[in-house]
């Protein structure tokens, strides 16, 4: 049974000066949070609340935790992807009254899942998954947990298309906000937050440069929109691959070659997958590419760039730098893959996440999401909801508030007017 990180680590006080320094950083960054922050401590909507997380437990996500912990929640908490936890960070959540942080980087499989049933031993009323992770172990092995369970929250693209294919068979039993496909999410965090990030960890992880370079994007969604745009901004010549018509148009309109990915495999030098599908990358890429060529990939799973296939056709793998793996080809080309395929702006070793601004509106939307539930989880049933349109921009008055920014609001007679059909040539 896995034990809280504090019981697992060597230097505890160090670490959690440590994982605290970078908590009180990201704070000073995140006015949403900071604002709900005040708020929960004063009205307490939490209080007698048990909250389960499975996020990236990094800096930004422990200010997320701590502000429920603060509103009165009982939080226990562990990672959503094996290498993602920043461990002097967990160590310093799992210093915080009314929180447990079972989150250590560089877990196996097996204890990845550990720690998620030891989060579910805490009986969460509520979930907020990054990836849907939690509501599968409930639904698959703690069922009799659901009744007592008001919702969740979920934070990612893959984990929302998960939870919709588990509603579309009827077997979500309880209610889960989208938190990924709102406005103040998606446009923000899956657009900047990944584009920026992406970029600035495989810079940061191989000391190259993007200028000249040619950079192939897998999926032109949201990520793969930050991506491109972020990319062609840093001087590198963009190509996109997709699969969806429409996707791959607005692409092209953007001034972005547009090919697929048989083509493209010969002419890259850097590959980034933002698809949330798998196999993206498979054999008979690997053998049109270039000696030196990066692999990386933003998507939420490591099955976009086919690693077994790689691994199957190398005759040499070796760690190039701390980070990347090359694989060596029989002809002696060299490709590089970074973090092992996961998130590579979350699983390097120096990898920081998304800014902290951004995480700012995510989590101002998670943690107004949590109160959502708990004044009015009545009126949701089980199944998949949008976040309510009144949630969303609160977060975002939140914000133009703390960036003093003002706006202009509509007129009676504005309001009337948009509002109604008859109103002609
Ligand atoms: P999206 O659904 O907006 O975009 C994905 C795009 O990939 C779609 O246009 C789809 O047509 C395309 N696609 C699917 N299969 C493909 C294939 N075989 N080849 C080429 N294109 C293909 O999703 P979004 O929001 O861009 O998210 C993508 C992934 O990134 C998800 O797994 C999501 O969970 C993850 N994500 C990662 C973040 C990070 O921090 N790295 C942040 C937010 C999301």
């Amino acid at each position: 049974m896995t034990t809280p990180i504090s019981e697992r680590l060597d230097d505890l006080d160090e670490a959690r000066d440590s994982g605290r320094r970078k908590m009180d950083w990201a704070i000073q960054h995140m006015p949403i949070c900071g604002a709900l922050r005040e708020q929960f401590e004063a009205d307490q909507p939490f209080a007698g609340e048990r909250i389960g997380m499975a996020m990236h437990v990094e800096a930004k996500t422990a200010v997320l935790a701590e502000i429920l912990a603060v509103g009165g929640a009982e939080v226990a908490i562990t990672g959503c992807n094996p290498l993602s936890t920043h461990d002097d960070v967990s160590a310093a959540l799992d210093a915080v009254d009314g929180i447990t942080s079972y989150a250590e980087r560089g877990v196996d499989d097996e204890e990845y899942y550990e720690a998620i049933e030891a989060v579910i031993g805490h009986k969460p009323t509520i979930t907020v998954d990054d990836g849907m992770d939690l509501v599968a172990a409930i639904h698959e092995d703690y069922p009799e947990l659901i009744d007592t369970i008001i919702g969740g929250a979920e934070e990612t693209t893959t984990g929302v298309h998960r939870l919709r294919a588990m509603d579309d068979d009827g077997e979500l039993d309880y209610p889960v906000f989208a938190v990924n496909d709102t406005p103040m999410k998606r446009l923000f965090d899956n657009v900047h937050g990944t584009g920026e990030s992406s970029l600035a960890s495989i810079a940061m992880t191989t000391n190259l440069s993007w200028a000249g370079k040619t950079v192939v994007v897998s999926g032109y969604g949201d990520c793969g929109k930050g991506v491109a745009k972020k990319a062609s901004g840093q001087n590198a010549d963009v190509i996109v691959t997709e699969v969806e018509p429409r996707r791959a148009l607005e692409a092209h309109m953007e001034g972005y070659d547009v090919k697929p990915m048989a083509e493209a495999a010969a002419e890259g030098d850097v590959f980034i997958t933002t698809t949330g599908n798998r196999d993206v990358i498979v054999e008979e890429h690997f053998e049109a590419m270039q000696d030196g060529v990066l692999l990386a990939n933003a998507g939420h799973f490591d099955v976009e760039v086919d690693l077994d296939a790689l691994s199957d056709l190398a005759v040499d793998t070796y760690e190039a730098r701390n980070g990347v793996q090359t694989y060596e080809m029989a002809d002696g080309r060299r490709l590089n893959v970074l973090a092992e395929g996961r998130l590579v702006n979350l699983a390097t070793p120096i990898a920081l996440g998304h800014p902290v601004e951004v995480m700012d509106q995510s989590f101002g939307v998670q943690a107004v999401c949590v109160r959502e539930l708990v004044e009015n989880g009545d009126d949701y049933e089980a199944g998949v909801h949008a976040v309510p349109d009144r949630l969303d921009k609160e977060v975002a008055e939140i914000k133009l508030d703390a960036e003093g920014v003002d706006f202009d609001s509509l007129t009676d007679t504005q309001a009337e007017y948009m509002d109604s059909w008859q109103h002609g040539t």
